[in-house]
């Protein structure tokens, strides 16, 4: 799968302003800080398509990227972050549930962990989260520029032990930096690309 255009669409503050165009989308979830909006900067090949790094856990919306008018990306806001406040958490919640349940179809997930980190709490949830409805998921293992490859081998071995993956289940190192993973990474997503475009209930 090759990126050639890639456009900000919208951002969605509320379930009600999300996309159900029928078009398939690639949700990009994680902690706050662990590379997503880098990510699809990188994978589009585009500097400042998604806002990168600015204040941690502000930003509260779902960000949606049309690619090639046949799919979206879609930045979601980052889990975990300890300085936003019980109702923002809980409305944060609300809307990811909300996304979820109604994106059973047409939907890849990429969660996002950083190489060097054992998955949070938050991390296995979100996985148990996927398995539970059957969503089609990849794992990308974020910032790998940060270790050699030898630790990248070992990171991983823990992330798969953490989240409990079985060996059917993909983990791709990525790093923004160096712009490397990236396309393994596009190549996971274009499976939901072969499902077609069907309009959701
Ligand atoms: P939130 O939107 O707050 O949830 O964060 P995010 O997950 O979108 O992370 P973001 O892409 O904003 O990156 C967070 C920080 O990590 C920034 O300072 C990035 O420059 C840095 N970063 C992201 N990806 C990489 C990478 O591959 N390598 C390195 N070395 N740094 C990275
Ligand atoms: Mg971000």
């Amino acid at each position: 799968m090759n990126v050639n255009h890639a456009v900000f669409k919208l951002s969605a503050f509320a379930p009600e302003q999300f996309i159900r165009d029928g078009l398939p989308q690639a949700v990009f979830v994680g902690r706050s800080n662990v590379g997503k909006s880098s990510v699809i900067n990188t994978l589009t090949g585009r500097k400042a398509l998604a806002r990168v790094g600015s204040a941690p856990g502000k930003t509260r919306s779902a960000n949606y990227f049309l690619i090639d008018n046949r799919l979206y990306f879609v930045d979601l806001p980052g889990y975990g972050y300890a300085k936003v406040s019980k109702s923002v958490t809980e409305n944060w919640g609300a809307m990811m549930e909300t996304y979820f349940r109604n994106r059973r179809r047409l939907l890849k997930v990429v969660l996002l962990a950083d190489i060097r980190h054992t998955p949070t709490a938050q991390d296995i949830q979100m996985y148990e989260y996927m398995r539970h409805y059957g969503l089609d998921g990849v794992v990308a293992a974020t910032k790998a520029d940060k270790i050699s490859k030898n630790e990248q081998r070992e990171k991983i071995r823990t992330i798969r032990e953490t989240l409990g993956l079985s060996p059917a289940d993909r983990v791709i190192p990525v790093s923004a930096l160096k712009r490397s993973g990236t396309e393994e990474l596009l190549a996971e997503i274009d499976a939901v690309l072969r499902g077609g475009a069907l309009p959701e209930g």
